[in-house]
Parts: C-alpha cells; sequence; structure tokens
C-alpha cells in the first residue's frame, strides 16, 4: 500500500495545488541556460519516474487536493508512459493537465486519443529569431518547434509559450522597439493563449555555476519592469496574456504591502516538484541541490527528518523577501521576490486555490 506519512500529510494536506512532475532527466538537446544540467548527468540510475511510482503519485497527490499537474523533465515527451499519466491524470480529476515541451517530439503523438486529453500544451521558445534561439536552444531547434507548435495549433490544442527572459531580449532593436515586445508579437502571431516569461539571474545560489550567461542584469530588468508595470494599459490591450515576473521591489513597496508582495511557494506548500531519484522538493531554486522535502518510495511518501529538508531555511509565517536570493543580498537596494510571483497571471492555482490578488490592497 502506498501512503503518505503523517508529518507530510499535516504539512501538505490541502494546501498542495500543484505537481510539477520531472518524469525523465533524458532531453534531446542542451540548451545553455537549463537548470536541469546535474539530474541529466547523475541520474544514471534512476532517469525517470517509473509508472506504478507515477501513478501512485498521482492518486496520493489528488487525495491532499491537487488540482493541477504539469509534465515536464528533462522532455516529458521521451517518456514512453506519458499519454498513460496524462489520462489518468484526467481520470483521476485533475482540473487542469499540461505539459512543458521543446516541441522536437515525433507530431505523431499529437494524434494520440490520451496526449489529446491534455488541457495544455506549453512549448519553449526563446526568441523570435530563429539564429539568436538555436544559440540558445541547438541547431534547428527553431524550425522544428515552430513547426509542431503550427500542427497543435491545427489540431485545435490549447497552447502557452515559456520565454526565458536573455540579454538579447532586454535590448532595443534598430527602430528602438524593445526585442521582448517583438517576442510577444511573435507569440501572438503562432495563437499562443499566454506567454510565459521566465527571468534569468545569476540568483547567489549553487545553479548560477551552470545555467550559462546570458542572463539579464539586474538594472537592465528594472528598466524592463517599470515600462511594463508602469504601462499596464498598453499590456491589458493585446490579445495575448502575459505572465511576467516582478523579480524585485523596493523596501518601501515591500512594507506597505508584505502580505502579498512576500508570496513563497515553499511556505504555502502550494507545490510539489516530483523528480526521478525519488525527491520531493517544494522551490525550483533547489533544483540541483541537495535539499528536498520528502522523497517517495514503492511504499508511499516520507517526510526529510534531516538537517537537508528545504523548509528549515523558510521562517514560515514571516512575509519576506525571497529567502534564498536574499541571502547575500547581492541585489541591495532591492529586494528580491519569489520567482513565482507574477502579479495578475491567469493561473488557476494562483487565482483560485490562493486568491493571492485578493491581498492585494493598494492597486
Ligand atoms: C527545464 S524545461 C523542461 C521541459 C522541456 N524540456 C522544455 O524545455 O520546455 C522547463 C522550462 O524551464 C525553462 N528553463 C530552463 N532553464 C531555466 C533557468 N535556468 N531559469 C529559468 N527557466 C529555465 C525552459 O526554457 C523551459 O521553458
Ligand atoms: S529542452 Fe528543456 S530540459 Fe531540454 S535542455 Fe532545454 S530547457 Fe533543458
Amino acid at each position: 500500500m502506498f501512503t503518505v506519512d503523517e508529518k507530510y500529510y499535516q504539512e501538505f494536506n490541502g494546501k498542495v495545488g500543484q505537481l510539477f512532475c520531472y518524469v525523465t532527466s533524458k532531453c534531446n538537446t542542451d540548451c545553455v541556460q537549463c537548470l536541469y544540467k546535474p539530474l541529466k548527468s547523475y541520474s544514471l540510475l534512476r532517469d525517470e519516474i517509473s509508472k506504478d511510482d507515477m501513478l501512485n503519485l498521482l492518486v496520493a497527490y489528488r487525495k491532499m487536493g491537487a488540482l493541477k499537474t504539469t509534465f515536464m523533465g528533462g522532455e516529458p515527451t521521451l517518456h514512453k508512459d506519458l499519454p498513460e499519466f496524462i489520462k489518468k491524470s484526467k481520470e483521476l480529476g485533475y482540473k487542469y493537465v499540461r505539459i512543458d515541451t521543446n516541441g522536437l517530439f515525433d507530431e505523431s503523438l499529437l494524434s494520440n486519443p490520451d496526449f489529446k486529453m491534455l488541457d495544455e500544451i506549453t512549448f519553449s521558445l526563446d526568441d523570435y529569431d530563429p539564429q539568436i534561439n538555436d544559440a540558445i536552444r541547438g541547431k534547428n531547434y527553431f524550425e522544428k518547434c515552430v513547426a509542431t507548435i503550427n500542427h497543435a495549433h491545427e489540431l485545435g490544442y490549447k497552447m502557452h509559450l515559456t520565454c526565458c527572459i536573455h540579454n538579447q531580449l532586454t535590448k532595443r532593436d534598430e527602430n528602438g522597439k524593445l526585442r521582448l515586445d517583438s517576442m510577444i508579437d511573435f507569440a501572438e502571431s503562432l495563437h499562443f493563449e499566454t506567454i510565459n516569461f521566465h527571468t534569468l539571474f545569476k540568483a547567489n545560489i549553487p545553479r548560477d555555476s551552470w545555467t550559462g550567461n546570458i542572463h539579464t542584469s539586474i538594472s537592465d530588468y528594472l528598466e524592463l519592469i517599470s515600462e511594463y508595470f508602469s504601462n499596464n494599459e498598453a499590456l491589458s490591450k493585446r490579445k495575448i496574456k502575459i505572465r511576467l515576473p516582478q523579480g524585485f521591489t523596493t523596501k518601501e513597496e515591500f512594507s506597505e504591502e508584505p502580505e502579498y508582495f512576500g508570496y513563497c511557494c515553499a511556505k504555502q506548500r502550494d507545490r510539489a516538484l516530483l523528480f526521478p531519484d525519488g525527491t520531493i522538493k517544494v522551490c525550483s531554486l533547489m533544483i540541483g541541490s541537495t535539499f528536498y522535502v520528502a522523497y517517495y518510495d514503492k511504499d508511499g511518501i516520507h517526510y526529510n527528518d534531516t538537517p537537508t529538508n528545504e523548509l528549515l531555511s523558510h521562517v514560515d509565517g514571516a512575509s519576506t523577501p525571497c529567502t534564498h536570493q536574499y541571502k547575500k543580498n547581492i541585489y541591495s537596494p532591492y529586494l528580491p521576490l519569489c520567482v513565482s510571483f507574477k502579479p495578475k497571471q491567469n493561473e488557476l492555482i494562483w487565482l483560485e486555490k490562493l486568491n493571492w490578488e485578493n491581498r492585494r490592497i493598494t492597486k
């Protein structure tokens, strides 16, 4: 029997809203910024989540209240049981099931009836210029990924795009237009419903050493944020929905609304990141580190009662800037915020389970 131990259950039951299932550590490309690199190399013994383990975990988390599940990795389409995982998730009553993919898969998968049960496919592209994209994500990536995107659109899939904000996107083109703005135009032209941006910073954490050298500087990002967050009108007129991490705030802004700006997925216990090596984490900044909150095996989920429990570094109940990025205060005078803090984002758990925008007082 697969059981959840008392301590994990007490902490996560009713709170955990979504799963990020890193179903495989394998990948068919090698992106410069990929935070998953260490898992690709050290998981020689267990490089994917087995079918039995994945099905047990889906059942256990659904019982604890999870509503949404994402299959990713590595490249999730390299896991032969992916269609079955999608089907099982829907049968169990997950409200929203999605994958994150590089789009390099054999397009016949798009016609698989179980795969078709997906609520959303999220593709990853980092630039509208094929040369810039392929220098980051691999040779011929752009052409193949865009072909898969067009095919998925023809078949009626709901599609989102993830784009990492690298140091070419914060620049302006010869007409003075912000390249990030052109990336949003490009995403609209491909019929994406949402563009979800990820930041790339050197955050003063271990993974800085393997996440390449295409990150943005804090000043470039602050300039971009001030343009976007102060010009909300231009954003709201767009057809495509935009999820943009705020990244930073000032001491004054934070102290006005600590309950809002202090969002932290670890303190909220709002997610579980499940890995092939058996570890379970909460915070994505811990990927590739030895810290984790629990582990699973064929018998169930077990709380990590050792000093490597990632939650020990957080002060529960306190509204603070991002615990990990704040440690050495390299962003002073700005305060770093949770990487998942994306004001007004159109995302199921943020809106329906956490109801986070309700905490906002000033705007
Ligand atoms: C790790 S990938 C796994 C799924 C799939 N292989 C893909 O590329 O979409 C999930 C997403 O994380 C993004 N990503 C990779 N490295 C990152 C980093 N260092 N910081 C932020 N996002 C990153 C990828 O670009 C991708 O959109
Ligand atoms: S496709 Fe995804 S998992 Fe593969 S290297 Fe790129 S970001 Fe990493």
